[in-house]
């Protein structure tokens, strides 16, 4: 296999000398690769994600993006390579237009105007902002500040881009303008790390899931391998995603989706139902 994009080593993170936010990380992430983060409030997501383009240096242990130790770079150098969507919008927000917002990352890469501006094109249609543009971010509601956060990271083709929580606070189209997005930068071959409460979103895109918890990772693997350890989940205070509680309580087994459950749901009938018709 070739070597991962991002490799945390004994990642371990102190705040103010005081709170362990993360214990001894070791984590690989690969080209390409679709990777969830889970894990209840204050479990050290966030933290995690952070330190991925240098915004925290580790206390402990090391970072390493694209074969740069990110103690040695700049956030600046390391952003080209990481994209980082804020969870909170108005800590990434500066400029005083959709526009211009959308428009600095790509404007300072030593692109052509052309490139530029197809990027910022391409962006803006994606997002569907256009009627947004000449508007300063904080008069747009929440879900379209963070539309717009993600337009300005995807405008500037990070190879790795990081969404924390980016479904929060989205309605049903901005839900599936989330996962589109998620589909098309899996088809340019971006590697994606996504940090989410939202389990169905987890469950339909990630290749591979790491469950947080105080720190530490508590567990790793596929949705399949992550969502069949409700006990795990539990201790944490997560769920699988309801189509996979449901199938589960039926005895249809562990279904991730919708379009999942519905396919196996017809090819099944429940053990009693075959008995009762004597076969
Ligand atoms: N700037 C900070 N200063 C001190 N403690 C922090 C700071 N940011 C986060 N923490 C603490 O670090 C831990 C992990 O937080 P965070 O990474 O934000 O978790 P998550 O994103 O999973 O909710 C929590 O205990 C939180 O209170
Ligand atoms: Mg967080």
């Amino acid at each position: 296999m070739t070597e991962p994009i991002i490799r945390c080593n004994g990642l371990s993170h102190t705040y103010k000398g005081m709170v362990l936010a993360l214990d001894q990380i070791e984590l690989q992430v690969h080209e390409g690769e679709i990777l969830g983060i889970i894990g209840q409030n204050g479990s050290g997501k966030t933290t995690l994600v952070k330190h991925l383009n240098g915004l925290l240096k580790p206390t402990s242990g090391t970072v390493t993006v694209d074969g740069m130790d990110t103690r040695k770079v700049t956030v600046n150098t390391l952003s080209r390579t990481v994209g980082y969507v804020f969870q909170n919008p108005n800590h990434q927000l500066f400029a005083n237009s959709v526009n211009a917002e959308i428009s600095f990352g790509p404007s300072n890469l030593g692109l052509g105007a052309a490139e530029a501006n197809q990027r910022i094109e391409e962006a803006v249609q994606f997002f569907d902002l256009q009627v947004f543009r000449t508007i300063h971010p904080y008069r747009l509601s929440f879900p379209i500040r963070k539309m717009v956060c993600m337009a300005a990271v995807f405008a500037m083709r990070p190879k790795v881009m990081v969404l924390d929580e980016p479904t929060t606070g989205q309605d049903h189209a901005g839900v599936d303008r989330v996962h589109e997005l998620i589909r098309k930068l899996q088809e340019s071959h971006t590697t994606v790390i996504m940090v989410s409460h939202d389990m169905r979103l987890e469950a339909a895109v990630a290749d591979r899931i790491v469950v947080l918890r105080d720190g530490r990772i508590l567990a790793e693997g596929s949705p399949r391998q992550v969502f069949a350890q409700a006990e795990i989940l539990k201790s944490t205070n997560l769920q699988a995603p309801q189509v996979a509680q449901l199938g589960q309580r039926i005895g249809l087994g562990l279904t991730l989706t919708v379009p999942e459950f519905i396919q196996q749901y017809t090819n099944w009938r429940p053990v009693s139902e075959a008995e009762d018709h004597g076969e």
